[in-house]
């Protein structure tokens, strides 16, 4: 049997020009293919007239793979064809394919015993699903290849009959077709779109890097972290994910077909499949796999004001009682590495003397700090002997031959030690700890580092940065900051570059070298990080295997410290992230540029990382790199508003971009945090939702949509949970915004028709910088607020409201979950906390509000003292209502009723004491007619 293309794929590529039986395999993704070279690797050398479409020129020739040799149970051996050979390397002659079922996920693992295996320890839990997936295979002419199959509907999700599978030690790949173009994720990089454009070839690198963004125009490079997972939207609504759990350097090409064909440079293809069926399900059986993030801090909800580059401690102190007198909520002050002495972890300089006695004054205005530490420590001060003395590891060359020793006996105390030592902000040379030390001796004495900080300056969370790890000017002969006045001419780190070294020269690359212009413009895989030839565990790992593991590994250690110096749960935000680092950190986008393209490419970055499981997401509020502007930065604080993780950041020598900075910034900022703070009750209860249950909190329409085309890329849109949509204003200029609403019951909540219905469809309606951006709520829905203030902490203290939009038959659900906002969460099955469940129903004649308390915590709350409800149909009698049974008074001076917007507001003082029962009614009848 021939391998089954449709006629339809025959026609589609004829229609772009190539008339081929399916896409190309690029046989050259190096730069400067041509035709000899291409030959000489066995492939088709095929010029396309349009280049636009990325078309390569050189492909591979049919068959290339492997066939069956044996099978025996879920096992199947594989045997080298006679098809065209790897160009990368000796292709391994025999290799397995082991099929198992964990629960409702598939796992296809393609390899070979005995090779690495990334040390990530995932929960690997399961969800039931009513959805089954199957592994068929089928071969001809030499040619193996196999299917996963949707039991319910029988369709491919995962079509590898594309061929084109290589295996050898460092060159790997795995073709696929897709059953849609409707495909999100793979990270990190800058996303244009929500949804992945098939029409072309494009190749987007993976490997950990210290690479600012760019959203100016379509860029593929490879950003801060690695995420090999995406899902896919099938044609009849249905939703699986799949993730690739490798850590090596690694790209995917996004091409026709549509397909996929993935590539990295070890470890083996051990792939995961989810069968959802809905876009939710697929994140939530993805996040039982990796594990569920973990839940942030009461506080870490808050507003985050931070620059790098403060003069010293009376600027920041400025900068945030600006903002602190212009009435904008504010809860975290941030500290950049310019509190550092000379940019040494752990200490403190002089222009910041007073540093303590300020965080201790911010505690008491309920602020918080969060401080950064970057992973590298210099290699002659305290911190780097303490760590010697604890038997620390640091990422080390593999032998001492390899050693820089003009570099390495500047330090006697790295001297005679095979560290591998870099050069970042310090002075002098720094050495990298090795968060995958397993005695556990690195993570100790980190925790005591920070144990002994946190003694001098009592910081609540912890930002970590420049944990790709970043190295400035590796392999360079003239690095940057030789041009900077503020860092000295330390010696860069060289890897070595001779032939032998196949770790830092493997045969294949990946995008993230050749992308950058290959060997010519000086691009390698150690560019900006460290040499991949180094080791780690005593040299059980090569780095080139572990590289990418860097963040989430002292991620892990950062949140264990902080959880025991400080004893509560707080939050680290890191900037490299792998799947899993959503269970210890939050992410921020990275070094963005102040750009209208940037702060629509952040709208779409956030969304992506709720489905990598790290909801604890936000960008650079008003731009990190250049100048921003007033319009812009109004603009996004408005749109960062609704991100979980929401801090203005700025970079050194740019002008001050703080709201206070514009009395229009300050004035829409101030609303748009009032909202945000009033609504902290969802948003806090989605995070809740997502610790326990996997599910998003920023969430693309689509998940709640997903049989409505229309909200299948709509990226600069988003949910918040299934109940809020929010449609951030991102053009230069506009006053207005075109937005979608899918079919459904929905109520302005802003400034235009507030309380009122919107019908759904395609709208414009009028966004003014004055105005809150255009958000609406869903029908059926009950919304947790609070009266805001300008503290998190001072808010918790206010009266709980309930806004009950309801849908078309009059009802409406929702849910609070509360605890202390700060304990550690150390399982929920034990932790300390509320939940209630709402569920109101009305007619034309009476309603009635049930709140179940469905878990019942210690910690003392507010009164629900006001219940808003749209649409509600005619005037209630204020003298009828009855909390439980028993009349009630309800203050009609507060209370009211409008027949024009159809809103009833009842407003009365500790009018529920949620903790009162564990059934609470609140039920009322309407003035008879
Ligand atoms: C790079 C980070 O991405 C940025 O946010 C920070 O301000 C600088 N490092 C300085 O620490």
């Amino acid at each position: 049997m021939k391998p089954k293309r449709s006629i339809f794929y025959f026609f589609a590529f004829c229609f772009i020009g190539l008339c081929e039986a399916g896409p190309r395999i690029n046989c050259y993704p190096e730069p400067s293919a041509n035709q000899n070279l291409c030959e000489s690797r066995g492939c088709i050398w095929g010029p396309t007239q349009d280049t636009s479409d990325g078309t390569p020129w050189c492909y591979f020739k049919d068959g290339v793979g492997y066939n069956l040799a044996s099978q025996n149970g879920s096992t199947y051996n594989l045997r080298k064809n006679n098809g065209p050979k790897n160009p990368w390397g000796e292709d391994f002659q025999n290799i397995q394919i082991r099929t198992s079922t964990i629960g409702s996920v598939l796992n296809v693992k393609i390899g070979l015993d005995g090779r690495y295996e990334p040390p990530v320890d995932f929960p690997r839990a399961t969800l039931a699903s009513s959805e089954t997936l199957s592994f068929t295979t089928a071969s001809s002419d030499d040619l193996f290849w196999f299917s996963v199959i949707r039991n319910s509907t029988n369709r491919k999700i995962f079509d590898t009959s594309l061929g084109g599978l290589i295996f050898s030690d460092q060159f790997l790949q795995l073709s696929t077709y897709l059953p849609s173009e409707n495909m999100y994720g793979w990270g990190e990089n800058a996303h244009q779109s929500l949804k992945h454009n098939f029409s072309r070839y494009l190749t987007w690198g993976m490997l950990a890097r210290d690479q600012p963004p760019n959203s100016l125009n379509l860029d593929t490079m490879n950003l801060y972290g690695v995420h090999p997972f995406y899902m896919c939207l099938e044609p009849d609504g249905n939703a699986h994910g799949v993730f690739i759990f490798n850590s090596n350097p690694q790209e995917v090409t996004t091409a026709p077909g549509p397909s996929l064909i993935y590539r990295t440079i070890g470890g083996n293809l051990d792939i995961y499949f989810f069968p959802g069926p809905t876009p939710a399900l697929v994140t939530q059986q993805y996040l039982e796999f990796i594990g569920k993030p973990f839940l942030p801090a009461y506080w870490a909800l808050g507003y985050q004001l931070s620059r790098y580059g403060y003069s010293g401690l009376d600027e920041m102190k400025q900068r945030v009682g600006a903002v602190r007198d212009a009435g904008i909520p504010l809860d975290i002050a941030v500290s950049d590495i310019d509190y550092m002495n000379r940019y040494k972890d752990f200490s403190t300089n002089d222009k910041w003397s007073g540093f303590e006695d300020y965080v201790n004054q911010m505690h008491g205005w309920n602020m918080k700090l969060i401080p950064i530490f970057d992973p590298a420590v210099e290699a002659d001060y305290l911190p780097f002997q303490r760590a010697q003395s604890f038997g620390a590891k640091f990422i080390e060359w593999e032998t001492y031959s390899q050693v820089q020793t003009d570099i390495q006996k500047l330090y006697p105390m790295a001297n005679k030690t095979k560290i591998m030592l870099g050069v970042v902000w310090p002075d002098n040379h720094v050495a990298f700890p090795d968060f995958l030390d397993s005695t556990g001796r690195t993570q100790a004495w980190w925790r005591t580092e920070l144990e002994l900080y946190h003694s001098k300056l009592t910081f609540d969370g912890i930002w970590i940065d420049m944990n790709e790890p970043a190295n400035f000017g590796t392999n360079e002969q003239h690095p940057w900051y030789f041009d900077s006045a503020d860092h000295p001419d330390d010696a860069p780190l060289f890897c070595p570059t001779n032939g032998s070294n196949r770790w830092d020269l493997p045969p294949y690359q990946t995008h993230a070298v050749y992308y950058y212009g290959g060997n010519q413009n000086n691009a390698y895989l150690s560019s900006k990080t460290l040499c991949l030839a180094g080791v780690q565990n005593n040299g059980s790992y090569r780095f080139y295997d572990t590289k990418n593991l860097y963040g989430l590994t002292e991620a892990i250690s950062t949140q264990q410290a902080l959880l025991d110096v400080t004893g509560k749960r707080g939050a680290v935000v890191s900037r490299s992230t792998f799947p899993s680092a959503g269970r210890y950190a939050g992410h921020w986008l990275g070094d963005n540029t102040a750009r209208w393209e940037d702060l629509r490419t952040s709208v779409i970055g956030a969304q992506e990382f709720n489905l990598f499981g790290i909801p604890y997401v936000g960008s650079d509020v008003c731009g990190f790199l250049g100048t921003s502007n007033e319009e812009l930065c109004l603009r996004w604080q408005q749109m960062g508003a609704f991100h979980s993780f929401f801090r203005n950041h700025n970079t050194l020598r740019e002008p001050a971009q703080d709201p206070a900075v514009w009395p229009s910034v300050a004035a829409a900022t101030k609303t748009a945090n009032l909202f945000r703070y009033q609504y902290l009750p969802y948003l806090f209860s989605l995070h809740f939702q997502a610790s326990q249950s996997g599910l998003t909190v920023v969430r693309p329409v689509l998940f709640e949509y997903p049989s409505d085309s229309a909200t299948f890329d709509l990226g600069y849109q988003f949910m918040w949970g299934s109940n809020i949509m929010v449609a951030p204003v991102v053009y230069q200029g506009a006053v207005t915004t075109n937005l979608y609403l899918p079919n459904d019951v929905w109520y302005s909540l802003f400034n235009y028709m507030y309380g009122s219905r919107i019908d759904p469809g395609y709208i414009t309606v009028p966004s003014p910088t004055t105005s809150r951006i255009p958000v609406f709520v869903r029908g059926g829905s009950a919304i947790p607020r609070q009266t805001p203030t300008t503290t998190t902490t001072m808010s918790r203290f206010n009266p709980f409201e309930l806004l009950i939009a309801p849908c078309q038959l009059g009802k409406a659900v929702g849910v609070l979950y509360w605890d202390d906002g700060q304990r550690i969460v150390d399982s929920f099955d034990t932790h300390d906390y509320h939940q209630f469940d709402f569920n109101f129903v009305s007619t034309s004649s009476d309603a009635q509000l049930t709140i179940t308390r469905t878990r019942k915590g210690s910690v003392t709350l507010p009164t629900l003292d006001i219940i808003e409800i749209f649409n509600y149909p005619s005037p209630p009698n204020f003298r009828s209502f009855l909390l439980n049974g028993k009349s009630v008074n309800v203050n009609v001076q507060s209370s009211t009723y409008s027949g024009i917007t159809k809103t009833l507001y009842i407003s009365t003082q500790f009018l529920i004491d949620l903790t009162s029962a564990d059934v609470i009614t609140l039920s009322w009848s309407n003035v008879a007619k």
